[in-house]
């Protein structure tokens, strides 16, 4: 093709100022979003941040929320008239989060881009978001997305084709100007990969078997698609199973989040009468997790603790992990598993980009935040539907119920009691006043007495990485007691309205006949300790947190 034919349009702009990613990419509101130039600047600073464009090939799909059509137009035409060789697309412009990480991967791409604000409300009143994936198919790490930041903050003028919108639902490979745009099945490289890694006999014969049932709730999010395919269509559960499965552009008005609060239907489901064997929820961009089993719920922390002590049933782990793991506010149960096992167990800050050098380096194969997150080495993304596909993988080996595994679990390895308190739509000055008056009193917080517990040791968490020795700081405040409890203070990094201050609480209890109690009642003390060492109440007037999890 002869590019001079093209109506390449070199358009002039003036840097935004607010273009810095955070924990997860670029989150703003859709409004944001729609100020003329803001998401083409930001495209335009991710390609001027490549090492050059030509020649390279990218993956492009998002979690279906509104504006996602229109950014998948943008950003064709603008790779197009950036010289891009190729963009792989999930038809439609679907992808979820693990399925663009497993797509990158598979076919060797230079990298991706994501369409996402996670599980942020969608809609024209809801959130949009772009996220950066490097060529390993995980999140760009933070060098990069400074640069990113950096271009964007230079920014005089993008390009972008001039042409009519591209067909993005046909399957198949067409060129747009130079460029080849290849349509790709959303869901079929994704469940390639999944079935590599699982025993899909079991789960299909514990399926089939007749006296198992479960429940999926896509809550109207990117893993509707992929729930279908996979657990009704290729493991065999009826229809019906997946529940909210039609990807909505404003998620029908939910929060897309996997918690007890938000996936409220499929709670009412695992917790009511004639409950299922086994629920699970994912979120907006199929990347975080919610299992339950009937009236039951699995605390995050508990499941990636689950998994490590349970990876050798899963085929693809059979021969045995190197390590597991875990953001710092997470709780420590996965430890405990890791020294009983003889592995090893990292601790990393809060956002899945930390996990990606030691799963690089073979360090470290399976992964887990608090925040609903797991995955493994299999992509560079936590895995909403694989973290269920493991759970039912070990449910079909072990022929128990969800309860009773987790409750041996406890009785072998200690009680992680865990709850996070969120603190949303804080008036951002008031929380970081609270922060810093935290980090203030650490340095005479050790050998402090409050109630029952003894401060052993207090610290703004920092964190050198140990294959590249890069090094974070301020990832939050922690307060460890002698007890082995604990409680993490830190400001949320993906909020997009006023600050979220999360408070991690975490206290063992290794006597299995204490081991039953709600995790609130159990929590009670160190939640009054928490307040009295911050002032939150005080500090920022309020008298409960807008979230419990
Ligand atoms: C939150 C979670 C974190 C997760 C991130 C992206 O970030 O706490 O674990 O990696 O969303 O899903 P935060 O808002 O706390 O910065
Ligand atoms: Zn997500």
């Amino acid at each position: 093709m002869n590019t001079e034919t093209l109506d390449i349009q070199t358009v002039s702009t003036t840097p935004f100022t607010d273009q810095r990613p955070g924990t997860s990419g670029l989150r703003k509101s859709v409004v944001d979003f729609q100020k003329p130039h803001y998401l083409e600047n930001f495209i335009q600073a991710i390609f001027n941040s490549l090492d050059g464009c030509a020649g390279k090939t990218l993956v492009v799909g998002g979690d279906g929320r509104y504006y996602n059509r229109h950014a998948v137009q943008i950003i064709l035409k603008m790779a197009a008239a950036n010289g891009l060789a190729k963009i792989i697309l999930g038809q439609g412009g679907i992808l979820s989060t693990p399925a663009a990480s497993c797509v990158i991967r598979k076919h060797k791409t230079d990298g991706g881009i994501i369409l996402s604000a996670s599980h942020n409300p969608g809609g024209p009143k809801g959130d949009f978001g772009v996220k950066f994936n490097i060529s390993n198919g995980g999140p760009a790490p933070e060098k990069v997305t400074e640069a990113i930041f950096a271009r964007s903050k230079e920014l005089q003028s993008y390009k972008i084709l001039s042409c009519p919108d591209i067909d993005i639902d046909t399957i198949g490979t067409v060129q747009v100007g130079a460029m080849q745009l290849q349509v790709i099945d959303s869901v079929d490289d994704y469940q390639q990969l999944v079935e590599s890694v699982f025993d899909f006999d079991q789960i299909y014969a514990l399926i089939k078997g007749g006296s198992f049932r479960m429940c999926f709730d896509a809550m109207h999010a990117v893993t509707g698609p992929y729930g279908h395919a996979i657990f009704e269509k290729r493991l065999g559960a009826p229809a019906g199973t997946v529940i909210a499965g039609k990807i909505l552009e404003d998620f029908g008005g939910g929060h897309p989040d996997p918690n007890l609060t938000y996936a409220h239907d499929l709670v009412e489901i695992l917790f009511g009468k004639d409950a299922p064997d086994f629920g699970a929820a994912s979120d907006g961009d199929g990347d975080r997790n919610m299992i339950l089993g009937r009236n039951f719920f699995v605390t995050p922390s508990d499941s990636i603790a689950l998994m490590t002590a349970n990876h050798k049933l899963i085929p693809a782990y059979s021969k045995g992990i190197a390590g597991v793991a875990r953001s710092m506010p997470t709780s420590r149960a996965a430890d405990r598993v890791a020294a009983k096992m003889g592995i090893k167990c990292y601790e990393t800050p809060t956002g899945w980009k930390f996990f990606g050098n030691l799963m690089d380096a073979g360090l470290a194969n399976l992964c887990g935040e608090e925040s609903f997150g797991s995955g493994a080495d299999h992509i560079r993304e936590k895995d909403g539907v694989w973290s269920i596909l493991f759970w039912l993988n070990i449910l079909a080996a072990r022929k128990e119920s969800v309860a009773d595994i987790v409750k041996k679990h406890w009785q072998e390895y200690g009680r992680n009691y865990y709850s996070r308190h969120d603190y949303e739509e804080v008036d951002s000055e008031k929380a970081h006043d609270l922060m810093e008056k935290l980090d203030a009193n650490l340095a005479s917080m050790k050998g402090k007495k409050f109630g029952s517990r003894t401060v052993d040791f207090a610290d703004d968490f920092s964190y050198t990485d140990p294959v590249d020795q890069s090094v974070a700081k301020n990832q939050g405040i922690r307060i460890h007691f002698t007890d082995e409890s604990r409680m993490v203070f830190r400001l949320s990094g993906t909020g997009t309205r006023g600050a979220t201050i999360r408070l991690y609480l975490e206290s063992l209890e290794l006597d299995a006949a204490k081991q039953g109690l709600d995790a609130q009642v159990a929590l009670k003390e160190l939640i009054d300790i928490a307040d009295e060492v911050s002032q939150l109440k005080a500090l920022t007037g309020r008298d409960k947190p807008t979230v419990i999890t």
